[in-house]
């Protein structure tokens, strides 16, 4: 495992300590790396209005973009998952379009070390892009 990724997985797993989901009781943690080396967290949020719940990785998309932040390289998911959290196909949209050459790390909470990883364009092939 390369420095950047055990430290960007390391940065998921201290954003999934403020998950909101009370509903699921499911933590999910992200984390962002940008081409300039900052990391930008998030962990999921649920409402009691649940189709309004936002994923981890949006939640830190959105944080990091709404921030300025742009220039994605990475971005790391961690929960108590077997073989760790696969993005939702909203978030691989999002993903697509606001990160696309990110590389998608992500691990089980309880086994750090072992970091399965993807690129945006194997988890959403064709995705829908805008049009110029
Ligand atoms: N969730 C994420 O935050 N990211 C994923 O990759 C999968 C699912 C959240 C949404 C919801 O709060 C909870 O996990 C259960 O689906």
């Amino acid at each position: 495992m390369t420095l950047d990724t055990e430290k960007l997985i390391q940065a998921a797993a201290r954003a999934r300590q403020h998950a909101v989901s009370p509903y699921s009781q499911f933590k999910v943690g992200a984390a962002l790396l940008t081409i300039t080396g900052e990391i930008i967290g998030g962990a999921n949020v649920e409402s009691a209005s649940y189709g309004l719940t936002c994923c981890a990785e949006r939640v830190a998309l959105f944080k990091a973009l709404t921030e300025g932040r742009t220039g994605f390289v990475a971005v790391a998911v961690v929960a108590r998952c077997a073989g760790g959290p696969m993005p939702c196909g909203a978030c691989r949209q999002l993903l697509a379009e606001y990160a696309p050459e990110a590389a998608v790390w992500v691990a089980d909470s309880e086994a750090l070390g072992v970091v399965h990883a993807f690129t945006v364009r194997e988890l959403l092939p064709s995705a829908y892009l805008r049009r110029t």
